[in-house]
């Protein structure tokens, strides 16, 4: 079996799931969450060696105030585990997203987060939050363009590979397999400049109710893709 080097996942459904339940919107969540630290630790026995999660996005704002402080709660305490677990299972974590619209102590945990895991050597676990793919690319050219304007760069030196280097991803390969949980058939703005040559997998499962055996069948099906690149096959 070919473990894909690179798995990024829509974590979604948790609302669906809660509801199916009987239960608030955020007790989706929450359960999400849990689900979440034990797909990482599986994903990591199982060989794969970056996990980029979707854990909020620029247009998730515009839900209820009380979902949005709810999740915000969330965030603060799963971040504080997560500086735990990243420790104990020597994982090295990226913030993908715009953080300045996080209340500052959430940005604070999260830049401690990065910085106390930076010298981990296990998996690469990039957490996008707060997380737009068109305003990465907006806030990169951003970047870029300061950068020519003082003379760093000269225009004609901007290929691809500069660009990727300003885009929040910078030292994370493109994922190999995109999973989405809970049935839509969409990027919702997850990742469009580095999913270009991504297989896509699709399931109904809810994002709560995944388990490993899930994530084996998404591998199995990503193991029967033939990848090519222009026509060509992967070398
Ligand atoms: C994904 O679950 C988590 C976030 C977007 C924060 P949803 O909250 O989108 O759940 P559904 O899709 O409404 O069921
Ligand atoms: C995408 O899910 C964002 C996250 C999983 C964090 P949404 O549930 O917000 O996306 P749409 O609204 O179905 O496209
Ligand atoms: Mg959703």
């Amino acid at each position: 079996m070919i473990i894909p080097q690179h798995v990024a996942i829509i974590l979604d459904g948790n609302g669906r799931w809660a509801k199916s339940k009987g239960m608030p919107r955020n007790y989706g969540h929450s359960r999400g969450a849990k689900n979440l630290e034990v797909i990482c630790e599986d994903a990591y026995n199982m060989g794969i060696k970056y996990l980029t999660v979707y854990l909020f996005s620029t247009e998730n704002w515009k839900r209820s105030r009380e979902e949005v402080d709810g999740l915000m709660r969330l965030f603060r305490s799963y971040t504080k585990t997560c500086i735990k677990t990243a420790r104990k299972n020597n994982m090295k974590v990226r913030v993908l997203g715009d953080p300045t619209a996080l209340d500052l102590d959430l940005q604070k945990s999260l830049k401690d987060l990065v910085e106390s895991s930076k010298d981990n050597t296990g998996l690469n676990f990039q957490i996008a939050i707060n997380y737009g793919s068109r305003d990465e690319i907006v806030r990169a050219i951003k970047k870029l363009a300061a950068d020519v304007k003082a003379d760093k760069v000269p225009i004609d030196a901007i290929t691809e590979e500069l660009f990727a280097g300003y885009l929040d991803t910078r030292e994370v390969p493109d994922p190999d397999l995109l999973i989405r949980t809970s049935g839509e058939q969409r990027l919702s703005n997850y990742l469009c400049w580095q999913l270009a040559y991504t297989e896509f997998y699709f399931t109904d499962v809810p994002w709560p109710a995944f388990t490993k055996e899930d994530l084996w069948k998404a591998i199995e099906k990503y193991n029967g893709r033939e990848r090519r690149f222009g026509g060509v096959k992967e070398e």
